[in-house]
C-alpha cells in the first residue's frame, strides 16, 4: 500500500480507503464476524482510512464501524458525515453540532479526524430537492460555525464536504479555503472533476474542481470510482441497492451502456474494469485516497492491488480521451 497526504492536514492516508456506505454495504448489512474479518483484512493490507456517515443504514454503518474498530483495536483515520435537511434551517450551526455529536456517540468515539457535510450543495434554494447554499454553509450561524465549535471542543480534527450538487456552489466551498478536504465524484464515465471534457458533455461537468481544491491545499477523496459497481465485469449487476443518480447526467442505464463501451481497455492489458477504474483515479496526483464500497475481501484485494501499480498505458488513455471527447460515441 502506498500513502498520500490528505491535503495540508498532516494526515497520511492509504491510497485505497474503506467505503462504509450502502453500496457494497458490508458495514451496513454484513454480519459482525464478516465485518471484523474485512476490517482486519483491510488493515493487514495497509488500509488506514475509513469513511462512514449516518445516512448509511440510518446510523448502522457508524455503529458497526465503531464496534469493529474497538474490537480490532487499531488507530485509523476516521471520517464521518452529517446530512442536514430542511429542519436544520432554523439553527444550522446547532443542527450541525447536534448531528455530529450523535454520530460520535454511534461511533463510540470522543472525536473523529474528519467531519464532513453530506448535504448536496445548491446555488440558491428552489422548490426542488433540498440542498444547502454556500451562504448556509459558510455564513454566520452556518455549518462551518458548527464545525468550528466542535473543533474548539477537540471533537473534530478537520472539515470536509461532499462535492455533489451544483458546480458553482461546490466551487464556492472549495474557494472559501475553509475546508480541508472534499469528496469528488470522479470515474471513467464522468472524469470532469479532474480531466477536461468537451462543452456539452452529457454528464455534469465538474470543471476540474479537483485541481482547484488541490491548489487550495485541500485533500481529495474520490467517491463512486466504480460508478457504484457499474464499472465491473458485469455492469448490469452493479449499482448495489440504490440506483438513484448521484450526479446529473449519470443515470444508471446510461452508465451501464457506457461501461460496455470501455471493453476496449482489455486490448491494452487491462483485464479488469474495476482495476482500470481505480488505477485511473490514482493516476491523478491531486487525489489523496480512493474510496471503494466493498462487499467482500476479494474486492478489497483487487482495489489494494492498484496501489503502486503502473499508470494506465498511453494507448488506453488515448482511447478513453476519444470516448470522452465523443461523449462515448453519442456525438461524432
Ligand atoms: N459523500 C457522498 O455523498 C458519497 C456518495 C457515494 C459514496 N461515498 C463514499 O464512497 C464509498 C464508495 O462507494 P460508492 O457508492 O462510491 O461505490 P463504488 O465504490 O463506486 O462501487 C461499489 C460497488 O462496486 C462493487 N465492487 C467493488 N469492488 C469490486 C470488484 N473488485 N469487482 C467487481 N465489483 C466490485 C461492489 O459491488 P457488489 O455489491 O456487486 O459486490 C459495490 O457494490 C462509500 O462507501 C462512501 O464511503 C460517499
Amino acid at each position: 500500500m502506498q500513502y498520500r497526504m490528505l491535503g495540508s492536514t498532516g494526515l497520511r492516508v492509504s491510497e485505497i480507503g474503506f467505503g462504509c456506505g450502502n453500496v457494497g454495504g458490508l458495514m451496513v448489512r454484513g454480519s459482525h464476524d464478516d465485518q471484523v474479518d474485512a476490517v482486519r483484512h483491510a488493515l493487514d493490507l495497509g488500509i488506514n482510512y475509513f469513511d462512514t456517515a449516518r445516512a448509511y443504514g440510518e446510523g448502522k454503518s457508524e455503529t458497526h464501524l465503531g464496534r469493529v474498530l474497538d474490537e480490532v483495536g487499531e488507530r485509523v483515520v476516521l471520517s464521518t458525515k452529517v446530512r442536514l435537511e430542511s429542519d436544520a434551517l432554523q439553527d444550522i450551526a446547532a443542527a450541525a453540532v447536534s448531528h455530529a455529536e450523535q454520530g460520535l456517540a454511534r461511533l463510540g468515539r470522543d472525536s473523529v479526524d474528519l467531519m464532513q457535510l453530506h448535504t448536496r450543495l445548491v446555488n440558491r434554494r428552489d422548490s426542488g430537492r433540498f440542498g444547502m447554499t454556500p451562504d448556509e454553509v459558510l455564513g454566520p450561524g452556518g455549518v462551518l460555525e458548527g464545525f468550528k465549535r466542535l473543533r474548539d471542543q477537540g471533537r473534530v480534527g478537520f472539515f470536509g464536504f461532499t462535492g455533489l450538487g451544483e458546480v458553482e456552489a461546490i466551487q464556492a466551498l472549495v474557494d472559501s479555503g475553509e475546508f480541508h478536504s472534499f469528496q469528488a465524484y470522479y470515474n471513467l464515465l464522468n472524469p470532469s472533476a479532474g480531466q477536461p471534457v468537451p462543452q456539452g458533455f452529457s454528464a455534469l461537468d465538474y470543471g476540474r474542481v479537483i485541481d482547484r481544491a488541490a491548489a487550495q491545499g485541500m485533500g481529495v477523496v474520490v467517491i463512486r470510482v466504480l460508478a457504484a459497481g457499474v464499472l465491473s465485469p458485469t455492469p448490469e449487476s452493479g449499482g448495489g441497492t440504490s440506483r438513484e443518480p448521484l450526479s446529473a447526467g449519470s443515470d444508471y442505464e446510461r452508465d451501464v451502456a457506457r461501461a460496455h463501451k470501455l471493453g476496449f481497455l482489455q486490448d491494452h492489458g487491462l483485464e479488469s474494469l474495476p482495476q482500470a477504474a481505480v488505477r485511473f483515479a490514482l493516476m491523478k496526483p491531486e487525489v489523496s485516497t480512493v474510496l471503494v464500497g466493498f462487499s467482500n475481501n476479494a474486492q478489497i484485494d483487487e482495489a489494494v492491488a492498484c496501489s503502486g501499480a503502473d499508470p494506465l498505458p498511453g494507448a488506453a488513455m488515448a482511447g478513453l480521451r476519444e470516448m470522452w471527447d465523443s461523449d462515448f460515441g453519442d456525438r461524432s
